[in-house]
């Protein structure tokens, strides 16, 4: 008997206008002093201020930690832990993308187990659970506010270091749609090709189960109808609820589940060529479906027919292989560039080639494809998109 262990947060809050029901999480869990972790467009923005009017107002004493920076690194959440340490705090809310709220789990474990942060990069390495942690997205997404993973990124060794393990996982995530209107074009793409990779990897692995499947594939859907709508058109507000529980639940797919090849070669073209998560994912997406489709087709086929490529009584091979212009589509109406766009001196980024195959390798995620690629396939992929 296979036994499938299923984590989310205690509760999930979700609509339009949720953020308002943050006072009442924190009172209910009698807590008064919170860090709120963000970062500093949040700030600007005016979102953060709205927050700390509503705690404000209900009693509850707030400090603010907004130096998280896109792709937090390691130094960022040693500072959040001395912000949370300074400010007396009891709980922490990461708001924001995938960045603060990794930073804000990241900070919510070091407040009851020692540094360093590497120690307990990889798979269940972390003893003790950290203090209450409320997480509210902002982009749609990385469904990080789901998930019981944090990225951090070591700076030094160039290195995106993942952690996952059930004590990264929120108490409440409060999902509000309307905090994810203000995004720009660009970013609705590239968080939204990162939300439907979340819903495609997490139906494909190795790991898939019966618990994540259907959420995988309901994530999937909605990023069919939802995706590019966001993306021409910021305001439509069916869109933006639509892509928002797409990002919850390709979070809570992909973590119950895994991220595959993808997520493996992404991590290391964002940290050595400072490419977004998203954009990263967004690169690599037709070429790895592209290697991978022959060991999983029926999996793939069923992807096609759930995004309505095909009808749903079409053969699997020609299902499967009616997904892959499909997503080539996909990049070009998001305006995906090519790897050359984005990297100019292709000697560069040929010199990173091996570096970043061993790195993609030794995360893990490239073992749970199900096609597992050898080091030399995984550089022919990277060469493939440029
Ligand atoms: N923990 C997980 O499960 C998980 C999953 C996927 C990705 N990630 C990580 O998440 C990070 C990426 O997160 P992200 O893609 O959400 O981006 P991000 O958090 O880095 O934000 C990118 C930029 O968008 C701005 N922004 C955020 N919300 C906005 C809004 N509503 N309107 C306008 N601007 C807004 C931010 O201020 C920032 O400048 C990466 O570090 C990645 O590794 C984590
Ligand atoms: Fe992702």
């Amino acid at each position: 008997m296979v036994v499938t262990q299923f984590n989310s947060p205690h509760s999930l809050i979700v609509g339009g206008g949720a953020r308002k029901r943050l006072a009442d999480q924190i009172l209910k869990r009698g807590k008064s002093r919170v860090l709120v972790v963000t970062d500093a467009h949040m700030v600007a923005s005016g979102k953060i201020q709205e927050i700390e009017v509503l705690l404000r107002e209900a009693g509850i004493k707030t400090s603010i930690f907004s130096k998280v920076q896109p792709d937090p690194t390691v130094e960022n959440v040693e500072q959040g832990i001395a912000a949370y340490r300074d400010s007396q705090s009891e709980l922490i809310v990461g708001i924001g993308g995938g960045s603060p709220m990794d930073a804000a789990k990241a900070i919510s474990i070091l407040t009851t187990n020692p540094l360093p942060l590497a120690q307990y990069m990889g798979y269940h390495k972390i003893p003790k659970a950290g203090c209450p942690l409320i997480l509210i997205p902002t982009t749609a997404g990385t469904g990080s506010e789901a998930t019981k993973v944090s990225v951090i990124t070591d700076p030094v060794r160039n290195v995106k270091m993942m952690l996952l393990d059930e004590h990264l996982q929120a108490e409440v995530a409060i999902v509000d749609y309307e905090l994810s209107v203000s995004m720009p074009k660009t970013l609705t793409a590239h968080v939204g090709v990162d939300t439907f990779s979340h819903g495609l990897e997490a139906y494909v692995s190795r790991k898939a189960n019966r618990l994540s499947d259907p959420i995988a594939l309901s994530c999937l859907q909605l990023c069919s109808k939802y995706l590019i709508a966001a993306y021409e058109d910021g305001n439509n507000m069916e869109a933006r609820e639509g892509m928002m529980m797409a990002a919850l639940q390709g979070g809570m797919a992909f973590s119950n589940s895994s991220v595959c090849l993808i997520h493996g070669m992404s991590r290391p073209l964002g940290a050595h060529f400072h490419l977004t998560h998203g954009l990263s994912n967004a690169v690599l997406l037709p070429e790895v479906a592209k290697f991978s489709l022959e060991a999983a087709e029926s999996r793939y086929a069923e992807i096609a027919r759930t995004l309505g490529i095909v009808p749903i009584h079409t053969a699997d091979s020609i299902a499967a292989s009616a997904l892959l212009p499909w997503l080539e589509h996909l990049n070009r109406r998001c305006e995906i560039p090519r790897m050359r766009e984005l990297i100019k001196d292709q000697r560069v980024y040929e010199s990173k080639l091996h570096e970043m195959a061993q790195a993609a390798i030794e995360s893990g995620s490239p073992d749970n494809n199900p096609r597992v690629p050898t080091c030399e396939q995984i550089i022919d992929i990277y060469r493939s998109i440029w």
